[in-house]
């Protein structure tokens, strides 16, 4: 059984900084990005048309708390170094310490895409989770996501399958792509 399994608050490289979601200190930007985002993000993130307001993004950040002090869910602010503003959130979830396993979600702002931003936060996440004795990191995405499986190919994550209908989004069931990186792969 994985022990001891806490993310570190603050991951960073040269141009992005990830910080942790337990306050509300990045809640604006990411309302701002939400609403600005709101047609790009909406086709994966259902999440989306639930967040209308600031309120509703610091009642997100208040559950990310609760889970981060659970040890559920590690959500991070993706910040750029160059402005100081969050641009989008990543973070890992499913933590499951039976199993030494936890698996990466991500958004990012569409004005900051192709730059890769996202791929260096999962590097961060993943660097610092396997280092914390996590074996196997899955990254899942709705098989029409190609941006976003491209992400985990990029990253050497290795497909493993399909999952037929196991994603319902907008009144539809859709097949979801299964992606795993291992630790000493
Ligand atoms: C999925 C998503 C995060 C991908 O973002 P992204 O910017 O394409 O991802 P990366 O950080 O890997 O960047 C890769 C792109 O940057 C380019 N790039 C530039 N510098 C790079 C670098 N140092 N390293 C890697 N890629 C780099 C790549 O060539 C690639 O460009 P391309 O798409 O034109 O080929 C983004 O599209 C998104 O948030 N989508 C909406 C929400 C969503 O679908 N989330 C996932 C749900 S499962």
């Amino acid at each position: 059984m994985l022990e001891n399994f806490i993310m570190p608050e603050t991951l960073e490289n040269d141009v992005i900084k990830l910080v942790a979601r337990n306050n509300h200190q990045y809640d604006e930007d990411l309302w701002l990005e939400t609403d600005k985002n709101r047609n790009f993000l909406r086709i994966y993130l259902p999440w989306v048309d639930k967040t209308n307001s600031l309120q509703d993004c610091n009642s997100a950040t208040d559950m990310f708390t609760d889970k981060w002090q659970k040890g559920e869910n590690y959500a991070y602010s993706i910040v750029l170094k160059a402005t100081g503003k969050a641009i989008g959130s990543i973070d890992i979830h499913n933590i499951d310490c039976e199993n030494y396993k936890g698996e990466i979600g991500y958004w990012l702002a569409e004005d900051y895409n192709g730059r890769g931003y996202m791929s260096g936060a999962v590097q961060l996440i993943e660097n610092a989770a396997f280092s914390l004795g996590i074996n196997r990191i899955e990254i899942t995405t709705q098989k029409e996501n190609i941006p976003s499986a491209n992400v985990a190919k990029r990253n050497n994550y290795v497909f493993e399958g399909t999952l037929c209908k196991a994603i319902y989004n907008n009144g539809k069931f859709y097949d979801k792509l299964v992606f795993a990186k291992l630790k000493n792969a």
